[in-house]
């Protein structure tokens, strides 16, 4: 029973917060006039102890003592003796573990916050170096139209800054403090709710005891983003993957960030990357494994609901370690550009334009236009080359109305920075983004900072 039902393996790690939760308790208690003043110091000062002692590593965690909120309890009436006792009063562990996990999720969050800018900021400064430089766009893995380096990178970021939005949503409708909801229908003692949660810096008081001590929402939605944040970090790791390999030669990982083979000399392997692309199955499997176990249950507080911890942390320190790797991969690597460019050479990359330019200069529908460039694409594939390389009397021979002109708009430079559409990928267009996206940030990171 006793392996069963002890948490403190695991809970020991709101430790602080449960002090600070304490602390802000018998304050509260105190100016209620509902505990002597006298108590209330020694109470306060018998929590700072421990908490010194936790800190030293002299503190003896016991099993038979279950949680970290009895674990800190009994070592108070050690301290100060019946006192301690008075401490629990108007409370109890199902509000106070709320308000823990609250405080140590709030703050998770904003360590996770500052993780997410640095790899925005890091995406951002690394996209400014390639406003000009021109590899193949992708649609189903296939080259589709010339992009720039600058406008793939910043569509990452434009992920990561979601995924920081979220955190702040959540973090705002997270910050409401459960304490003083006891057990779950409130408490007779004449309590100031608002004097705790300020205290706390929380918002304020939730306003329903039942929904106080039994919600998890906050540490679902945390993990429901952090699960949407590491499919981002997959997704990445998988272009890394792809980038990196020798047959794409796109870029380089630095040596830091990739590691040798045991056997074959001749490679580096993007190990970090695939890491990264693999921890997504426990970040999702965590946000997974907390719905689970609050689906079935009723009001208020149920012992399964001690289960949200492991997976919490385990989602929250999965993904703060992935968040610095991927900043680590990003800054270091080194892009190839020419090997961007040889790979516009495939694939008739500029197809599109042709068609558009029979659109705009001979006034063909477009429809038609398409048809027409398909066939070119056909002509080219022939001859074995580009449509580009096509001299004018080839392509007049399908469409005698095209003219020398029409060589203006092949080239994959012309083709990215002709699309000037709010959004696209002309280099203009992309500076102008990242300037938003960097303002957004800054907007952003305004919504987090510790307050404990
Ligand atoms: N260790 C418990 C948890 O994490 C604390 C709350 C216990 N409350 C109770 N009524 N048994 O959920």
């Amino acid at each position: 029973m006793a392996q069963i039902n002890a948490s403190i393996g695991f809970d020991q790690r709101l430790y602080a917060q449960d002090i600070a939760g304490s602390l802000a308790h018998a304050a509260m208690l105190g100016a209620c006039g509902i505990i002597s003043k006298e108590d209330e110091g020694q109470i306060t000062a018998g929590l700072h102890q421990i908490q010194g002692e936790i800190e030293a590593g002299t503190f003896e965690f016991s099993e038979i003592l279950e949680d970290i909120h009895m674990n800190i309890e009994a070592r108070l009436a050690e301290i100060i003796g019946p006192a301690a006792g008075r401490l629990h009063t108007a409370r109890s562990r199902n509000d106070q573990v709320a308000t823990d996990f609250k405080l140590w999720l709030r703050d998770a969050i904003d360590d996770q916050a500052e993780g997410l800018a640095t790899l925005i900021g890091v995406l951002l400064a690394r996209a400014r170096e390639g406003l000009e430089t021109v590899l193949p766009g992708f649609t189903h893995l296939q080259p589709a139209q010339p992009i720039s380096l600058a406008h793939h990178l910043h569509a990452y970021a434009t992920m990561f800054l979601r995924d920081l939005a979220r955190l702040a949503d959540g973090r705002a409708r997270l910050n409401h403090c459960p304490l003083g909801s006891a057990a779950l229908a409130g408490t007779p003692y004449p309590i100031n709710r608002a004097h705790t949660a300020a205290t706390l810096g929380f918002e304020g008081p939730t306003s329903n005891s039942l929904d106080s001590v039994s919600d998890r929402d906050f540490a679902l939605e945390y993990m429901a983003t952090a699960a949407i944040c590491a499919m981002h970090l997959s997704r990445l790791s998988e272009e890394l993957v792809i980038w990196t390999g020798p047959q794409f030669g796109f870029a380089s990982l630095s040596d830091a960030f990739s590691t040798g083979s045991s056997i074959m000399p001749q490679k580096r392997n993007p190990d970090a990357a695939e890491l990264l692309r693999a921890k997504v199955g426990r970040i999702a499997g965590s946000f997974q494994s907390l719905l689970m176990t609050m689906k079935g249950l009723p009001l208020a507080y149920s012992k399964d609901m001690q289960e949200d911890k492991e997976v919490t942390f385990l989602s929250a320190d999965t993904l703060s370690l992935a968040l610095a790797a991927m900043a680590g991969m990003i800054g270091d690597m080194t892009f190839h550009r020419e090997a961007m460019k040889q790979a516009c050479a495939h694939g008739h990359i500029t197809a599109t334009d042709l068609a558009d330019w029979l659109v705009r200069t001979l006034h063909i529908p477009f429809r038609e236009a398409h048809h027409i460039t398909g066939m070119l694409v056909a002509r080219a594939d022939e001859a074995g080359c580009q449509i580009s390389d096509l001299s004018l009397e080839q392509l007049q021979a399908t469409e005698p109305r095209i003219k020398a002109s029409v060589f203006e708009v092949l080239s994959p430079k012309a083709s990215m920075t002709s699309r000037t559409s709010a959004g696209g990928t002309a280099p203009a267009r992309v500076a102008e983004a990242l300037d938003a996206t960097e303002r957004d940030l800054t907007q952003l990171l305004k919504r987090f900072g510790k307050q404990t």
